[in-house]
Parts: C-alpha cells; sequence; structure tokens
C-alpha cells in the first residue's frame, strides 16, 4: 500500500485504510472500496488531504500502522463519552465523577499491547483522518507515540523517581499512567469554547491566553476521577512545559517537569503537527521529526528526542519522496539503524519502476533531508 494525495489519485484506486473525520467511531469510508469520483469529493469536502491505497505501485509495501483500525475506534468510543462527561461537568463546575476514566483504562491497555508488539520496528504516524476528528484522534495518537518512545526511554535508561534517581522496576504500571496521562493531556480544552477550539484562522491574543489555561483546567476535571494520581496529573498539568522555562502554564524549567511530561511535551508537538486541525493542514512525517530534533535542548529534553529519533522514521514505507537526483520514489522498507537510508521504489526515469537500497547506494539522498545531527544520536546511546 501508499499514502497518496487524494488530489493526484489514479483512477478506481482502492482505499487501504479506513477514514475517520468525526466524533463517530464509525468510518466516512471503509477500507477495501474503490475510490471513484463521488467518494473522492467526499474526502476531499472531509479535508482529508491524503489517503492509503492499494495497487501495483505499492504492491509488497506493508506499513505498520502504529494503532489498529479496532483499537483506535474502542479509543474513539471511550474518549467521545468522556468528553461529553467532561462537558457536563464544566457546565455545572464539578469535576468529573470517580468513573468517568474507566474506559480508558482498556484503551490504554490495548495501545500499550500494540506498542510491545511493535518493538524494535519502524511504524507508521502518518494522519489518517479529517480536521474535524483532531480533537478526538490528536488524544489516541498522542498517547500511542508517548508510549512508544516512553516504552523505549525506561526500558534504556529507566525512569526517573522524584528524587531524580534510576528505578528500573514497576515498568508496566508506569506505562500504563503515562498512558494515562497523555490520554487525558487535553481534557481541560473541553472548558473551552467550541468558537475557540475549532477556529480556523489564527487565534488573538485573549483567545490564546484563554487555550493557555486548559492544562490548569484539565487537572481540576481529573481530581475527583479514578485515573488521578500525582504522574497523570503532571502529564495534564505540564505537557506545555518547555525544557528552557519557557513554556506555559508555570514555566517550569528542565527537569522540574516531570519525565513523563516531558515525553507528552514532544508526543503532543509531533501528532499536532502532523495532524489536519482545523486551522492548519497537516505537514508530513518527516517536518514533524524534524521540528523535534530542532527543540531539542530548547523546547524538548534532549534525551527525548534522541530516544524519539530511533523509533519514528521521517519516510516511513509507502510514503513518496523526491531523491537527490530528482526521480520520485516510494519507500519500500527501513534498515532497523539508518532510518533515512531506505530501500525506495522508484518510479520516473530509465527502468522504472524498480527497487533500489539507499544503504548500497550511498550516491543517492532523500531530497530536503537533513540527517539526524550526531551529537543527539549519540546522547541517546
Ligand atoms: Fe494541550
Amino acid at each position: 500500500m501508499r499514502l497518496v494525495c487524494t488530489a493526484s489519485l489514479p483512477d478506481d484506486a482502492r482505499l487501504a485504510c479506513d477514514i475517520l473525520t468525526g466524533r463517530d467511531a464509525a468510518p466516512l469510508l471503509r477500507a477495501g472500496v474503490t475510490l471513484n469520483a463521488r467518494f473522492v469529493e467526499h474526502l476531499q469536502r472531509a479535508g482529508v488531504q491524503s489517503v492509503w491505497i492499494d495497487d501495483d505501485l505499492g504492491r509488497g509495501i506493508d506499513p505498520i500502522q502504529v494503532i489498529s483500525a479496532q483499537t483506535r475506534a474502542l479509543g474513539t468510543r471511550a474518549l467521545a463519552g468522556l468528553h461529553e462527561q467532561a462537558k457536563r461537568a464544566v457546565a455545572t463546575g464539578r469535576g468529573l465523577e470517580p468513573e468517568a476514566t474507566d474506559d480508558l483504562s482498556d484503551v490504554v491497555d490495548a495501545i500499550l499491547q500494540e506498542v510491545e508488539g511493535h518493538d524494535g520496528k519502524a511504524v507508521v504516524l502518518a494522519d489518517l483522518c479529517g480536521p474535524s476528528a483532531y480533537t478526538l484522534q490528536h488524544s489516541i495518537d498522542m498517547t500511542a507515540l508517548g508510549l512508544l518512545v516512553g516504552r523505549r526511554l525506561i526500558l534504556e535508561h529507566g525512569w526517573l523517581d522524584y528524587k531524580g534517581e534510576r528505578q528500573d522496576d514497576r515498568i508496566e504500571e508506569r506505562l500504563f499512567r503515562l498512558g494515562m496521562g497523555l490520554m487525558l493531556a487535553d481534557i481541560g480544552k473541553l472548558a473551552l469554547p467550541d468558537s475557540i477550539l475549532n477556529k480556523p484562522g489564527r487565534l488573538s491574543e485573549d483567545e490564546w491566553e484563554l487555550v493557555k489555561t486548559h492544562p490548569k483546567a484539565g487537572v481540576k476535571l481529573i481530581r475527583d476521577a479514578g485515573a488521578w494520581c500525582p504522574l497523570v496529573q503532571s502529564c495534564v498539568l505540564r505537557h506545555h512545559e518547555r525544557w528552557d522555562g519557557r513554556g506555559y502554564p508555570e514555566g517550569k524549567l528542565e527537569t522540574e517537569v516531570h519525565q513523563m511530561a516531558r515525553i507528552a511535551a514532544v508526543a503532543d508537538v509531533f501528532d499536532a503537527i502532523t495532524s489536519e486541525r482545523p486551522y492548519a493542514p497537516a505537514k508530513p512525517t518527516h517536518v514533524g521529526v524534524q521540528t523535534i530534533l530542532a527543540g531539542a535542548g530548547t523546547q524538548f529534553d534532549p534525551l527525548i528526542c534522541g530516544v524519539f529519533a530511533q523509533r519514528v522514521a521521517p519516510f516511513p514505507p509507502g510514503i513518496e519522496v523526491e531523491l537527490s537526483d530528482g526521480r520520485r520514489a516510494i519507500v519500500v522498507s527501513l534498515p532497523e539503524f539508518e532510518f533515512d537510508r531506505p530501500v525506495v521504489r522508484v518510479l520516473s526515469g530509465p527502468g522504472a519502476p524498480f527497487d533500489l537500497s539507499m544503504q548500497q547506494d550511498h550516491s543517492i539522498q532523500i531530497a530536503g533531508w537533513n540527517p539526524v545531527p550526531a551529537a543527539l544520536a549519540a546522547q541517546a546511546a
């Protein structure tokens, strides 16, 4: 399968993955349908910029989606229910009921299990949704990415206790709480008016100040819910703090911010950039990766950025790229330790299509890609 812009779909392409566009777990279009002109119009009207298709050029390319359609549907249903309860709680000025987050536990367990199953493999984090699905799907994708990075970080470097000392026990419990914190990180946005959340343009200064209240509003909401614990609270309260202290709500610096909240910060920004949002189109995966790496040591914890670079491929299988000699190609597969030198299927020029290993032919680069800084990779090793 391969990822193609909805504006340039080949005739009678077959959809390879479900397309979600709203709060509902039911997709707008299901995998397997042939994309005729009417369906393409539906996709474009829903703001879906690109879709995974099955055709001859994508044959044998098998990207691993970080979470399955089934887990995504489970998560969408659980979060939609939680968001309804959160809106009612906001309206009455109370917190969430103690059992409000019970359903989320199953979702976090399911995501954690899938993340463990992908150990050592490159996974695809490309967006599959329209902008109206952003609020819900962002929480799910941020959780999957945060657990992917968090698991590798803890396995390789342990987790830090409240004294900042390394611990290597109770890893599953740690990851579960991180997952709950990631799922609930933006719950406080339910206290914001829809006119701000879904505003297609730039926010005014006053609107932006209101957005900055969502971490504290989130903590207020979950205080009485069963999922509450200091680690979950830290993710909710601190996922917009920065390594250099220039974040919000309190401008906490470096290790003043809980290690798990520092993971949440990376997952939040990467998923936001690479998702269709009401106010900005999705950017390609490699732009998201470059943004995270460029923020190492200023916006983000450099160690977490290094682990992120080991887990998230800038050019996942199925993505179309331009080679340094101008030819177009699709990424077929990735070597384990050199994500930016994949096997590609060359689509243009003499003899095309054919597969080429960029590990064997070092004269070819991917156009516009700056390799991961060596210092950063060393920090993660
Ligand atoms: Fe947030």
